[in-house]
């Protein structure tokens, strides 16, 4: 297994009361749509036999989102784009119910969870090449110096998914906490497997939703920072 962080976890779990919604989605719902952590090398087709969506699974293309918190973007991507299937992880359990929720009412096929630390996902569980994007919306800052060692994104990180990421594939990333979206810059710039056309931060990409830590984030003043590269292979 490929590990990051040496065991330190990138979340710190919010105590968040549920709402019957995602209470009764969590119970009744997981089912159908959560596939469990499995330490082995695992297509997500695999996980879509039972629901098929159109096109037909082979021709499809798989999308990543890590730590999808409330689910915001994730469930808007996923229903505009319903001819690529997503796949998320998160650890946040009210926020696994509300997405699990919106999943049946709005009648969206093409999506899977994993209920579980990225992490130790990303580091043991998918095969090869298997992203054609990677999305990390507004990854926790861990703003403190002390804390600086929970980020996910850090020295190592660029290798670590570089695996899972198609040829040109891409990773996108985006936080509004300027000195962390330093640090994700200088460590993708100082990484091989990865290319960035913009030679820094990217324009936002026209297609990605706006969830309430940018609206919170742009009404506190503060700027919003996009990383967009490429994965290369040699
Ligand atoms: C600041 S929130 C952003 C949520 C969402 N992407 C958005 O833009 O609204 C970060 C999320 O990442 C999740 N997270 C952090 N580390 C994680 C990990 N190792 N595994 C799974 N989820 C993680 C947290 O639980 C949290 O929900």
């Amino acid at each position: 297994m490929q590990s990051l962080n040496r065991g330190i976890r990138t979340y710190a779990l919010r105590t968040m009361r549920m709402s019957e919604f995602q209470k009764r989605s969590l119970a009744e719902l997981s089912e159908r749509y959560c596939v469990a952590f499995r330490p082995r090398p695992y297509h997500p087709a695999e996980a879509f036999g039972h629901d098929p969506v159109d096109p037909p699974v082979e021709d499809a293309e798989f999308v990543l989102e890590i730590g999808f918190g409330m689910g915001e973007s994730f469930v808007a991507l996923a229903e505009a784009n319903p001819g690529t299937n997503y796949v998320g992880i998160e650890v946040h359990k009210p926020g696994v119910g509300r997405v699990l929720g919106e999943l049946e009412k709005r009648e969206i096929k093409n999506v899977r969870i994993v209920w579980h630390d990225a992490i130790e996902t990303v580091g043991a569980m998918f095969a090869p090449r298997v992203f054609a994007g990677v999305h990390i919306f507004f990854p926790d800052p861990w703003p403190k110096k002390r804390h600086h060692k929970r980020r996910m994104v850090q020295d190592g990180f660029p290798e670590f998914i570089a695996p899972i990421v198609k040829p040109h594939g891409y990773v996108y990333i985006v936080t509004d906490w300027a000195e962390y979206a330093e640090q994700i810059l200088a460590v993708f710039t100082g990484s091989e497997s990865f290319a960035n056309e913009f030679g820094g931060f990217a324009p936002p990409r026209p297609w990605r939703p706006e969830t309430a830590f940018e609206r919170k984030a742009r009404a506190a003043g503060r700027s919003v920072y996009e990383l967009f590269v490429e994965r290369t292979y040699a």
